[in-house]
């Protein structure tokens, strides 16, 4: 049974569909909120093999004139280059002010073509179908859309809403254990920052989750997906509550670039940086149930998610991590924010923590050479 959970931020409002078997309805859903006519279909060009012409044959089937735009797999695509290739499209394909783009694809296509669709012709109706698991539970969702530059991710952009996400958990059947796996790590994420409920439900569901059942799926999918639909209602511009959603990110942004954005998928350097959030709540004293950290320890590994950061220098490596924080773009004015947990539910922002202590939270979760 498709479920629907709406995103309340007024006329930019809209709804998330989810249920299996949904990919072959999306031109239904999409025709729900944008007329019938000429869209540009944007996917890397492995899910364009697996999952294109479902997609495209239920647009024409919804009435509607799909161009297929592909783009080579990964984040090396999500740059003004391929933007430029893709607003070319736009104009190849006759997309006009009432026209659409639709992303197929992880959150590389959803950022890049949302970016699209913010751009072209001042901005255009786009809609989300996210075929990994972290763009079902983040990226499709919340409006923040663009790419690259090689100074930097995600440095331009614009925040603009899709007009609807459609999320059909079959397509997961597809797509690669590991990075099934990194996402699971953003759903543990919401279990630690959201509802406490979803924490003891993810414990009581970890084995299900981490083999994929379609309802276990379906049902974290669903919860994640109200979380986050929460935050970007009550704050669409990041102003405030929506940092929360940051929880780990500060240090695990650090591991990416550590690594050269080479060793770990996103969700995996998250994974650990929440274990590091931990950490750094403990030593600030802000922690108020010291039974996360094991429990947050716990469904990692049943998520078989990696727990440690390797390095052959951790006390150097440590140090060097923490002055990695101060380039985080997270840092306003050059102060650094942590989104630190208190227990289940309840987290805080925290600005500018001593030095030492983010030095011990990182080395913390440090180990030897893979
Ligand atoms: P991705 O889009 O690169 O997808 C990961 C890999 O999986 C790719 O190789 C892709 O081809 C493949 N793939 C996708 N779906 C598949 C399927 N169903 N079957 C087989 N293969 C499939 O990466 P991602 O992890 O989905 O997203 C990471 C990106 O999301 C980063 O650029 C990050 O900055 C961005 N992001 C954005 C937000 C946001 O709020 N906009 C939030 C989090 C992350
Ligand atoms: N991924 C964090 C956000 O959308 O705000």
């Amino acid at each position: 049974m498709a479920r629907r959970i709406d995103l309340d931020l007024g006329e930019r409002g809209y709804p998330i569909h989810l249920g299996a078997g949904l990919l072959a309805d999306a031109g239904r859903l999409i025709g729900e909120r944008l007329a019938a006519g000429p869209c540009l279909l944007v996917s890397d060009a492995t899910v364009a093999a697996h999952h294109g012409a479902a997609c495209a044959a239920g647009l024409r089937a919804a009435g509607f004139a799909p161009t297929t735009a592909t783009f080579p797999a990964g984040e090396t695509s999500k740059t003004v280059a391929t933007a430029v290739e893709l607003w070319q499209a736009c104009a190849a394909a006759g997309i006009g002010r009432d026209g659409g783009i639709v992303a197929c694809g992880g959150g590389v296509t959803g950022d890049l073509a949302g970016f699209i669709a913010a751009t072209w012709m001042r901005g255009v109706a786009f809609a989300q179908i996210p075929t990994t698991l972290l763009a079902m539970v983040d990226s499709a969702v919340g409006g923040k859309t663009g790419v690259n530059l090689p100074a930097g991710k995600n440095l331009i952009g614009a925040f603009h809403q899709p007009i609807c996400v459609i999320a059909d958990p079959l397509v997961l059947a597809t797509l690669p254990p590991r990075e099934y796996r990194a996402g699971l790590a953003e759903v543990l994420k919401y279990g630690v920052i959201g509802d406490p409920a979803f924490l003891t439900w993810q414990e009581a569901h970890a084995a299900a989750l981490a083999a994929g059942e379609p309802g276990a799926v379906e049902r974290a999918v669903a919860e994640s997906c109200a979380t986050k639909a929460r935050y970007v209602a009550a704050d669409e511009r990041e102003d405030g509550v929506r940092a929360h959603l940051n929880y780990g990110h500060t240090f695990g942004h650090a591991l990416e670039a550590e690594g050269g954005y080479a060793i770990w998928l996103h969700g995996e350097a998250i994974g650990i940086g929440m274990r590091m959030a931990v950490d750094l709540a403990r030593r600030l004293g802000v922690l108020t149930d010291p039974t996360l950290a094991a429990r947050q320890d716990a469904l990692l590994a049943a998520y078989r998610l990696p727990m440690t950061h390797p390095v052959t220098d951790p006390d150097t490596a440590a140090v060097r991590l923490a002055g990695r924080c101060r380039q985080d773009k997270k840092a306003r004015a050059g102060r650094v924010r942590f989104i630190l947990p208190r227990r289940a539910g309840e987290v805080m922002m925290v600005t500018d923590p001593p030095t030492e202590a983010v030095v011990a939270a990182f080395r913390s979760a440090l180990g030897g050479p893979r």
